[in-house]
């Protein structure tokens, strides 16, 4: 099947509150694409329910902003990083309130909710929906841009480098990127004199996660293949408070319900659990110790969740404040004015990821990467609550300048070769993808989860070695479908994250190991190299 090279300034994979934020800025004077799997909006930016983390109160400092992120990150943040994005963080916010988020206010100030780990009140949100107010605004001005081309239901494969020019010079300059246009079937290329992975992370690793179905680190994975460092994998962060249900999933109750007053329980003994894990900081201790202890308190008391509990508040308070989360426990029979929740850790960001550097370039040369694909420095050991969304804004932002600022050394794209289909067929046997999909996620999570041992990381790596060879081979030999390229990538983000908790010999943040328990006196970075 013939395919064909379609051209742009700028190539952007992904359309979530990073990759739209870089559209924004390059659109003054470039022609953007846009890519995203499935519809523009199904990326975390509309699934964000906290904030946006920012010094705005005059009680605050950046100071304190920085010290509480470092804090949370267990001093595996790059500092230059934290305090880029942090001095940065007003007028991300100020360009978000010219773009219309109708962000929640108080008298003329705009209204600041507290979330763990954060010393001040400093999160600006939409009710508890924010990133569905972000991703609306932003997709708005994009949509309205006529320099922004917004292609849905396109999955990307592979970056277009060196090696798939038609005359082929094997270097690492990429040049865009193979994408399969899932209405037809067809894997066209798209070129560009720069591009920017802005794809996400890769929760769907893990069997529980908060994180929305195409979260499966395509953006790491492809970076990796073309030959990118990545770095800090390990550090996988499980937010303590995802709604235990049978029936729904993956749905997070928000930091912000411990911020304005919830309080963890024991559903078996009634006890206030967090005063024996975290007596000063309690409920509002960063998301590692409070997930560590609820882990702890289910397996002590093999429990199937613990309970959070924020009805000795006036009903009204509790409503107003969390009118979406209200209403959809509400659909599921919880009160949560009179009643207490059921929540249990799940997977909630990868802060781990591509390496970049303050204008968002990574090892390849035409390639920039913002957002939760990334590892920025500003995250280290532990994401500090609503620093994430910050970051997309900043990052974003900063690689769109970089390559406006450089625009004149950016060659055109040379001629690409086509997606080579000559020697596949249409699979015949779906089953294993799903079969290969359900045995990772659930290894990830018994083997690479909260708390951590050599042994159970040694097993995830003899079960990924074994499935590797099963998926190339099918990836080889079979048409590529959304599907397929997912559970590669998958896999991929698996073994690197594996591979990076081996390498990690001691407890720090989110890497818990019982064979190393201690902290060692120097932080180091575990960087990998293709
Ligand atoms: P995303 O918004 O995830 O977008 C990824 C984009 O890449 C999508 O458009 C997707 O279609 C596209 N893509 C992926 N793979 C491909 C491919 N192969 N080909 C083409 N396109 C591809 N952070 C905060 O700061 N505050 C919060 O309150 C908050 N709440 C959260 C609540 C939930 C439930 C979750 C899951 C996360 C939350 N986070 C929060 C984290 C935050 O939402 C994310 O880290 C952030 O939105 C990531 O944005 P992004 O632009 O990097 O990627
Ligand atoms: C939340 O609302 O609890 C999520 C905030 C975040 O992930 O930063």
């Amino acid at each position: 099947m013939a395919s064909t090279q379609h051209e742009y300034d700028v190539l952007i994979i992904g359309s979530g509150a990073a990759g739209l934020s870089a559209a924004l800025t390059l659109a003054t004077s470039c022609r953007v694409l846009v890519l995203a799997k499935g519809q523009l909006n199904s990326g975390s930016t509309a699934w964000a329910q906290g904030g946006i983390a920012a010094v705005l109160d005059t009680g605050d400092t950046f100071e304190d902003h920085i010290r509480d992120t470092m804090v949370a990150g267990a001093g595996l943040n790059r500092r230059e990083t934290v305090e880029f994005v942090i001095e940065n963080a007003p007028r991300a916010i100020e360009r978000l309130v010219e773009l219309g988020v109708p962000f929640n206010t108080e008298g003329a100030e705009l209204h600041l909710t507290r979330e763990g780990g954060h010393s001040h009140r400093r999160i600006v949100h939409v009710n508890d929906a924010t990133g569905w107010a972000v991703e609306a605004a932003l997709l708005k001005a994009a949509e309205e841009s006529p320099n922004i081309t917004l292609l849905p239901d396109r999955t990307c494969v592979e970056l277009i480098t060196g090696r798939h020019e038609q005359r082929y010079s094997g270097s690492g300059r990429v040049w865009g990127a193979y994408a399969l246009d899932t209405a037809t079937g067809r894997v066209e290329a798209y070129t560009a004199r720069a591009t920017i992975l802005a794809a996400g992370g890769a929760g769907r690793v893990y069997q529980f996660s908060t994180a929305p179905r195409g979260a499966t680190g395509d953006g790491i994975a492809m970076a990796w293949r073309a030959g990118a460092r990545v770095s800090n994998m390990e550090m996988m962060q499980f937010h303590p408070t995802c709604l235990y249900n049978l029936e729904v999933k993956n749905f997070l109750i928000t930091e912000a319900v411990r911020g304005e007053g919830g309080r963890l329980i024991n559903p078996r003994d009634g006890r206030r659990f967090m005063e024996e894990y975290d007596p000063e900081r309690m409920e509002l201790a960063p998301r590692d110790v409070v997930a560590r202890a609820i882990d702890a308190e289910i397996k002590r008391f093999g429990l199937d969740y613990v309970h959070l509990d924020i009805s000795h508040m006036p009903p009204e308070f509790v409503s107003g404040h969390f009118p979406n989360i209200y209403e959809k426990l509400l659909g599921l029979g919880i009160d949560m004015t009179r009643q207490p929740i059921p929540v249990v850790p799940a997977q909630h960001y990868t802060c781990g990821g591509i390496l970049i550097d303050l204008a968002g370039r990574t090892d390849l040369p035409g390639l920039y990467a913002a957002g939760e694909c990334t590892e920025s420095g500003l995250h280290g050991a532990n994401r500090l609550a609503s620093n994430s969304l910050l970051e997309c804004f900043v990052f974003g932002d900063a690689a769109a300048r970089d390559i406006l600022a450089n625009w004149g050394s950016f060659d055109a794209p040379p001629p690409i070769r086509e997606w080579d289909e000559s020697r596949v067929t249409d699979s015949d046997e779906e089953v294993i993808i799903k079969q290969n999909w359900t045995e990772i996620r659930r290894f990830m999570w018994n083997y690479v989860g909260i708390v951590r041992t050599t042994k159970r990381l040694e097993r995830a790596a003899h079960r990924i070695k074994m499935l590797y060879d099963e998926v190339e081979d099918y990836y080889g030999h079979f048409r590529v479908t959304t599907d397929l390229i997912e559970l590669r990538n998958l896999l991929q983000c698996a073994d690197l994250i594996v591979k990076s908790a081996l390498r990690r010999h001691e407890s720090r943040g989110l890497h818990y190991t019982l064979d190393y328990p201690e902290t060692d006196a120097v932080a180091r970075d575990t960087v990998l190299v293709p």
